[in-house]
């Protein structure tokens, strides 16, 4: 009899060892102890026995069946525990793996030298002031003496909307009207006021949209020698002590008098370039003693004051520190073109 349990636990034992997880065991148990498993027929068969044998065959087939069901617990049991390492090997989270950095943003290339231009004239002591985009023409033109017949009032220049005497400002200058009236006749009057303008102007250097800078200063006893030293401290914190500048006489119509500032060519330091068209000299901006017509717009006595302004194109100016020869770039939103600004992070602000 127990020659016969040992045979069929020797079998089973042989079938277990080969199995190598539990759906296979599971096979293993279908086999001998399922509903039509070997030893459950075995069992049914019984009945059919004489009373002798059967007590005997009973006797083994059950002890077979117990024996058959501790091996594959025990199969099972094991190979739960190997299952459950497998498993939580393959959730194993390593802390150590570095991750994936997210690309980092960075303000536009226009927008840091705006900022670093805000930045030298706050501390110059200017307040920021602004005006809107969509103008009257007694703001953009006339206050700022600028005649009826004036090119720039063309609608070749400038763009007109559908209300009359109302156009997309063509310049910041008229915040110098805007200005002079919030200040309301005191004194010192000390403002810069960047933002949008726009011309009927679209090629390699020039856009529909800009943005400048405008400043204005007026005071008691306002001169030529202030606006220069201004304008250098500027040419100075944003373009190093190493450049040169000089100023040239000029005309605008809200200035007397006026002048242009140039600085040396950053293309050819000055020797002469297509750039700077072989002067040797790029201008950056206009400016000039404020006109007493202008001053007495905003509300002043151009008999007890007087003052100087300013006004320069930010994109002139970004091109002429990241020395590129296209402005159209700068508003194509391209990733690459934008994010190789970055080797410029080792300056002031930008
Ligand atoms: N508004 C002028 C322009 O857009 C620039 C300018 C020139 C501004 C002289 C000024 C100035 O304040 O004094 O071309």
């Amino acid at each position: 009899m127990s020659d016969q349990i040992s045979e069929v636990g020797q079998i089973l034992a042989q079938q277990l060892a080969t199995a190598e997880d539990s759906a296979a065991v599971q096979e293993i148990r279908t086999e001998w102890v399922g509903r039509r498993g070997r030893i459950t027929l075995a069992l049914k068969e019984l009945g059919k026995l004489d009373p002798e044998t059967r007590r005997t065959q009973g006797q083994i087939l059950n002890a077979a069946r117990e024996q058959a069901m501790r091996l594959i617990n025990q199969k099972l049991e094991q190979l739960g525990r190997v299952e459950e390492d497998i498993q939580l090997e393959r959730e194993r989270l390593d802390m150590t793996i570095r991750g994936q950095a997210p690309r980092v943003g960075l303000l536009h290339p226009l927008t840091r030298v705006r900022r670093l231009l805000e930045d030298v004239f706050l501390r110059m002591g200017f307040s920021l002031a602004y005006g809107p985009e969509i103008e009257t023409t007694w703001y953009n033109f006339e206050a700022l003496n600028i005649p009826e017949d004036h090119p720039a009032r063309d609608m070749q220049d400038s763009f007109f909307v559908d209300v009359p005497h109302m156009v997309l400002r063509t310049h910041t200058s008229p915040v110098q009207i805007r200005g002079m009236e919030a200040a309301q006749g005191k004194l010192p009057v000390k403002i810069i006021a960047p933002g949008r303008v726009y011309r009927r102007d679209d090629d390699a250097t020039h856009t529909p949209m800009f943005h400048q800078i405008e400043g204005l200063v007026v005071d008691r006893g306002i001169t030529l020698g202030d606006l220069k030293g201004t304008l250098l401290a500027m040419t100075t914190a944003l373009l190093g002590d190493s450049i040169e500048t000089r100023f040239r006489p000029s005309y605008f119509p809200f200035t007397e008098p006026s002048v242009e500032m140039d600085v040396t060519c950053a293309a050819c330091g000055g020797k002469g370039c297509r750039t700077c068209k072989g002067t040797g000299w790029v201008e950056i901006l206009g400016s000039g003693l404020v006109h007493p017509s202008v001053l007495k717009n905003g509300g002043y006595d151009p008999q007890k004051v007087s003052g100087f302004a300013f006004g320069l194109g930010i994109e002139r100016l970004a091109m002429r520190i990241f020395g590129l020869d296209d402005m159209r770039p700068l508003y194509q939103n391209d990733v690459e073109f934008l994010t190789g600004f970055e080797r410029y992070t080792g300056r002031p602000i930008l």
